[in-house]
């Protein structure tokens, strides 16, 4: 049974979604959280809709297994591909998904928003629908980015090679009046730097992390889930691809980033 004290879950299809829980961990301290990123499987971004779903049931299954409360799929393809479906699987907890953050984007008075995302993610028909509510309100465009998360989980790619391929990625956009960035893939924080780069550092970059950390906030508070008074928080890290070496990569990325 779980309470107040047990942990949250957050899941991604590899190392993206750590960018999502260092948001989670500072603003929420008082809470545990556990951290499963599917490597072995990932990228999701460029699988079918049922496959991806598939993967996040199994990642669920094990989180739940582990005691968890609450579950972020801090993963922008598996919240496109299989929220819905999560959620009518497990009605007897909150699950939250990240989307697009087009709102935040729109909020701060941007008016030429980029949004990059997985190939699945900007295919969907729920980014398209996400895309159609703001369009009356910023000029959109949207750029899948095949093969960016995959080099972003193979750290072995190198700057070089990030920034090679990123390169030939924004060429259709960089000479576009862009004033904000939207990363609709958790990896992409992890390279805000070189993203901004590309226009020479004239964009703001928006992810939704503070917004859907405040809305786990809400859901916690209203199934009187929400932990107080606890000043140890502990975050424990696991992986399908459950080696020392992919475990230690991720307490790296949690402590420090990548710094691109
Ligand atoms: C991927 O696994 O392809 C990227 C995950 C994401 O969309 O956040």
């Amino acid at each position: 049974m779980v309470n107040q004290q047990s942990p949250i879950g957050v899941l991604d299809s590899g190392v993206g979604g750590i960018s999502t829980l260092q948001t989670l961990t500072k603003l929420l301290p008082d809470e545990d959280f556990i951290f499963y990123g599917d490597s072995a499987n990932a990228p999701y971004g460029e699988k079918d809709a049922t496959t991806v779903q598939t993967l996040a049931n199994n990642v669920i299954e094990t989180l739940r297994n582990q005691g968890v409360k609450a579950i972020v799929i801090a993963c922008n393809t598996a919240t496109s591909a299989a929220k819905p479906q999560l959620m009518t699987a497990y009605p007897d907890m909150p699950i939250l998904g990240i989307e697009p953050a087009l709102k935040e984007a729109v909020d701060a008075g941007k008016q030429h928003i980029l949004v990059m995302g997985t190939p699945l993610t900007i295919s969907l028909p729920k980014y398209r629908a996400q895309v159609a509510r703001f369009a009356d309100q910023a000029d959109i465009h949207s750029l899948p980015c095949p093969g960016l998360a995959d080099r972003i989980e193979q750290g072995h790619a190198g700057l070089l090679e990030i920034t090679a391929h990123l390169t030939e990625l924004m060429a259709p956009v960089v000479n576009e009046p862009i004033d904000g960035v939207v990363l609709g893939c958790t990896h992409y924080p992890f390279i805000g730097k070189l993203i901004q780069a590309q226009f020479d550092h004239h964009v703001d970059l928006y992810t939704g992390y503070e917004g859907l950390t405040n809305y786990l906030k809400r859901q916690l508070a209203d199934h009187d889930l929400l932990r107080s008074g606890h000043t140890k928080q502990s975050v424990t890290f696991m992986s399908s691809r459950d080696t020392p070496a992919e475990l230690a990569l991720y307490q790296q990325l949690f402590a420090n980033g990548i710094g691109l």
